[in-house]
């Protein structure tokens, strides 16, 4: 059993994703002892944005440049880790209503036509079978559906939309949102999703 655990926030020990997606993989390691843990710090070590350089070097032009070679071998890296995974843990805060442009980077690296999903003549269908995912959400506002901001949220629902497109279909989302409406309700919000984690089950 294996899992791979992304972390994006810049905000480090502050951070509130950081904090849920270790409670999540502490959690998973309770529940089964001897599960391997591969982490991934995607905001301590990113990697590039796509270039024309890159696409070049991935479609299989060889590359002098090594700051390229180098992050076509993270990005294999990246896909390795992640079909080998049989859960995967996303630590996700929101930034500009999206995800940190770490944690895109790593999705322009593992979402690739003929790896992790494919076109057929009825339409997409996604490669990853039977992994199960866990989306540790934060946000400073609120985006429930139903509140005025709803419209604004593209963070969990872009990664659920990506997640069901690989074929990563049993995705549980802990969040901790209103972060920024002050500590009584930083706390609350945190609290219920310690709750949630705390009730995982294998
Ligand atoms: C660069 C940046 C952009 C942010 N953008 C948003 C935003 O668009 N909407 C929102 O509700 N909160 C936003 N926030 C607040 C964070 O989502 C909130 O602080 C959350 O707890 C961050 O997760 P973290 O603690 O794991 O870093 C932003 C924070 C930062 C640092």
């Amino acid at each position: 059993m294996q899992l791979l655990h992304l972390d994006s926030s810049i905000l480090g020990t502050a951070s509130v994703s950081r904090s849920l997606s270790s409670e999540i993989v502490a959690r998973h390691q309770a529940l089964q002892p001897g599960i391997r843990v591969i982490s991934r710090d995607l905001a301590a070590d990113p990697a590039l944005h796509l270039s024309a350089a890159h696409l070049a070097a991935f479609q299989g032009v060889a590359s002098e440049d090594a700051t390229i070679n180098a992050d076509l071998v993270k990005g294999n890296a990246y896909m390795d880790e992640l079909i080998a995974a049989d859960i995967l843990v996303i630590g996700a805060p929101m930034y500009n209503f999206s995800i940190p442009t770490p944690l895109k980077a790593w999705i322009d690296r593992i979402a690739v036509a003929g790896k992790t999903f494919r076109y057929t003549a009825t339409g997409p269908e996604g490669l990853l079978k039977n992994k199960k995912a866990f989306i540790a959400s934060s946000r400073g506002s609120v985006y429930t559906i139903g509140s005025p901001a709803a419209a604004a949220e593209h963070q969990e629902s872009y990664l659920i939309g990506l997640l069901a497109f690989l074929g990563v279909i049993d995705v549980t989302v802990v969040r901790a949102e209103g972060i920024a409406f002050g500590q009584e309700a930083k706390e609350a919000a945190v609290a219920r999703a310690l709750e949630n984690i705390a009730a995982i089950k294998a």
